[in-house]
C-alpha cells in the first residue's frame, strides 16, 4: 500500500502489509473536517478548537498540525539593562543574524592548536611542556610525568608561601583551591605579519591551547562591550508546546527569586532570572490547551496574548525579589489549538471563543464514521498504527481485523447509537487491540487472532459494564456494595433501595 492510499482490508493477511502515511494528519482517521481545518489553520496561522469526547484524536491533530509548520525562524533573547537592571529589555534575532553572530563569536573564541604546535617557550610556560626533559603532558600535572621534576619556573613562582612540599601535600589530598596547577593562565608575545608586529594571546584551554590574533581579541573587546543577555526562547524549538495551565508560571512566565536582590556582585542579575511561560516557548508554533475550562481565570491571558501577539514576563510571586521585575514587550506569536467535551464548552470564555471565531476555527469532532468500505480500510490504518506504536505486542492477522470492524460497528451503536456505523473513540478501541496484543504475548502466538479480540472485548469492559452483566443494573450492583453487617441496619442500605426502585 503506498502513502495515504487506500486498499480493501480483505486485500491484505495482516496488518505488517499496511503502510503507514508518513503525514502526520493523514494518520488521524475519520476526522476529514478537522483535518482540513487544521492544514488551512498551518498554513494560514489560524486558531482552531476542538471539541469533542475523549479518545477521538483531537490532541493527535494538534500535534500534526505543529508538524506542518515551518521551522521557527526568530530567537528571542532577554539583555541586561544597565540603566535599570530591573527592567530587563528583549532582543529577537532571525536565523541568519544568530548564524552570523556565532561565528563571530567562534572567530573571538580563537583557534585551538594543540600544544606540541604552540611555541616551544609559550607550551613551557603554560605549563604544557617540561622545560628540563621537553616532554609535554597535562598543565594540571604540576611535575613532569616523564623525569618527575618540576615542570615550569611559574610552577614555583606560582605557589603559595610554604612552598612545593604543601602544595604537593594539597595535591595528595586532593584540595585544588590550594594545589595550583602548572604554568600561567595565559602569554602574550608578538609575531611579524606581512611586515607588521602584532600581538597574539594564548591562553590555557583544558589539554588545547588558544590563540588570540589581533582579530579575535578584537571581537572578543567588542563582545565584553556589550550588555549580557540570556537566550529566552531559542531558534531550534519544539514548534508544538503543551501547557497544562496548572500554574500561572508555567503558562505566562516568571523571574525567580534572588536571596541577594540581584546585587550586582552577590546576587543573580534580574535579567538572568527571566523565565519563559507557554505561551512565549510557543512564538511562531502552536500553543495546544487541552481541557481548556480547567484554565479558569488565566483563559483571560490568553485571550489578552492572541490579541497582542506579545506579552510581558513579570515576577509572580509577590513575596519574591523577582517581583519588581519586569520584561515587556515579550513576543508570543502562537496559533492557539484548544480542545475541550461537548459539556465543558459552556465553561470557555465567550471572547476567547470569539477570538478563535474571528480568526480560525471551531471544529466538532466525529465520533462515528459510516461503515463504508473507505471507512473500513482507514480503521485497517488505524489498526496498524496503534500496533507499530505500541512496539510491544504482534501484528495482527485478518479475522482480528475483521473482529475489530464488528467491534468498532457495535460500539458506534451502543455508545452513539448510531447504526451503519464505525466509532471514533479510538483511545478505546486502541485500548482493546493492545488488550488483545497482551493476550497473544501470553500465549506466544505470532499474530493477534480474532480469539484474542473476542477475549479482549470481555476483558476490556469497563467497570460499569461488568457491574451491569453480573447484577443486571448498575444500581442493583450499587445495592450489592455494602458488608453483611452493613445490610441489616446501614441507612445507606435502604437509600440504595429507594434509588433502585426509584429507577426500576
Ligand atoms: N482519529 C484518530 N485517528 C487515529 N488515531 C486516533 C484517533 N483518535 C484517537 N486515536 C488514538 O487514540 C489516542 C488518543 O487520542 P487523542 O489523545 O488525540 O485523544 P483526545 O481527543 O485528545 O482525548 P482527550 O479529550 O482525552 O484529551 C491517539 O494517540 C491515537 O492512538
Ligand atoms: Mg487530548
Amino acid at each position: 500500500m503506498s502513502d495515504g492510499a487506500k486498499v480493501d482490508w480483505c486485500g491484505v493477511d495482516n496488518t505488517t502489509q499496511v503502510a503507514i502515511p508518513s503525514d502526520p494528519l493523514k494518520r488521524v482517521i475519520g476526522q476529514d473536517e478537522a483535518v482540513t481545518l487544521a492544514r488551512i489553520a498551518a498554513k494560514q496561522r489560524r486558531h482552531l478548537l476542538l471539541v469533542g469526547p475523549p479518545g477521538t484524536g483531537k490532541s493527535m491533530i494538534a500535534q500534526a498540525l505543529a508538524l506542518h509548520l515551518s521551522r521557527p525562524t526568530q530567537e528571542i533573547r532577554v539583555v541586561h539593562n544597565p540603566e535599570n537592571p530591573e527592567r530587563p529589555l528583549v532582543e529577537v534575532k532571525n536565523e541568519d543574524e544568530v548564524g552570523k553572530e556565532s561565528q563571530s563569536r567562534e572567530f573571538a573564541e580563537g583557534e585551538l592548536i594543540e600544544p606540541i604546535n604552540a611555541p616551544i617557550n609559550v607550551a613551557e610556560r603554560l605549563g604544557y611542556r617540561c622545560r628540563n626533559c621537553g616532554a609535554y603532558s597535562s598543565p594540571k600535572e604540576r611535575t613532569c610525568i616523564k623525569c618527575q621534576k618540576l615542570k615550569s619556573a611559574e610552577a614555583v613562582a606560582n605557589n603559595n608561601p610554604f612552598g612545593d612540599l604543601v602544595t604537593g601535600l594539597f595535591e595528595q589530598m586532593n584540595v585544588p583551591g590550594l594545589a595550583s596547577a602548572a604554568g600561567k593562565e595565559r602569554v602574550t608575545t608578538t609575531r611579524t605579519r606581512f611586515g607588521k608586529e602584532e600581538v597574539v594571546v594564548f591562553e590555557k584551554c583544558g589539554e588545547m591551547i588558544r590563540v588570540l590574533d589581533q582579530d579575535a581579541l578584537e571581537k572578543r573587546r567588542d563582545w565584553e562591550r556589550q550588555s549580557p543577555r540570556k537566550v529566552l526562547v531559542r531558534l531550534d524549538r519544539n514548534p508544538f508546546v503543551l501547557a497544562t495551565g496548572s500554574s500561572e508560571t508555567e503558562l505566562l512566565g516568571d523571574v525567580r527569586h534572588d536571596p541577594y536582590g540581584g546585587h550586582a556582585q552577590l546576587g543573580t542579575q534580574p535579567y538572568d532570572r527571566v523565565v519563559p511561560g507557554a505561551i512565549h516557548e510557543a512564538h511562531e508554533g502552536v500553543l495546544f490547551l487541552d481541557e481548556l475550562p480547567h484554565l479558569g481565570h488565566l483563559q483571560r491571558f490568553i485571550l489578552t496574548a492572541m490579541q497582542e501577539r506579545r506579552f510581558p514576563i513579570s515576577g509572580r510571586n509577590p513575596q519574591s525579589a523577582g517581583a519588581s521585575v519586569k520584561v515587556e514587550n515579550v513576543p508570543c506569536n502562537f496559533i492557539f489549538v484548544g480542545a475541550c467535551n461537548i459539556q465543558d464548552l459552556e465553561q470557555v470564555l465567550s471572547p476567547l471563543r470569539s477570538r478563535v471565531c474571528g480568526n480560525g476555527y471551531e471544529v466538532l469532532v466525529n465520533t462515528a464514521m459510516p461503515d463504508t468500505p473507505e471507512n473500513r480500510n482507514s480503521l485497517v490504518q488505524f489498526i496498524a498504527q496503534e500496533i507499530i506504536s505500541d512496539g510491544r505486542i504482534p501484528h495482527a492477522d485478518a479475522s482480528a481485523i475483521e473482529a475489530i470492524i464488528k467491534e468498532a460497528r457495535v460500539r458506534a451503536n451502543k455508545v452513539d447509537n448510531i447504526g451503519a456505523a464505525l466509532t471514533l473513540r479510538l483511545r478505546e478501541l486502541g485500548g482493546l487491540i493492545r488488550a488483545a496484543g497482551d493476550l497473544a504475548v501470553v500465549e506466544d502466538a505470532e499474530l493477534i487472532n480474532a480469539k484474542h479480540i473476542a477475549k479482549a472485548v470481555v476483558r476490556s469492559k469497563t467497570a460499569e459494564e461488568q457491574i451491569n452483566d453480573r447484577y443486571g443494573s448498575y444500581t442493583k450492583g450499587l445495592g450489592t456494595d455494602i458488608s453483611s453487617a452493613q445490610k441489616e441496619r446501614s441507612p445507606y442500605y435502604f437509600w440504595n433501595e429507594t434509588k433502585d426502585s426509584m429507577f426500576h
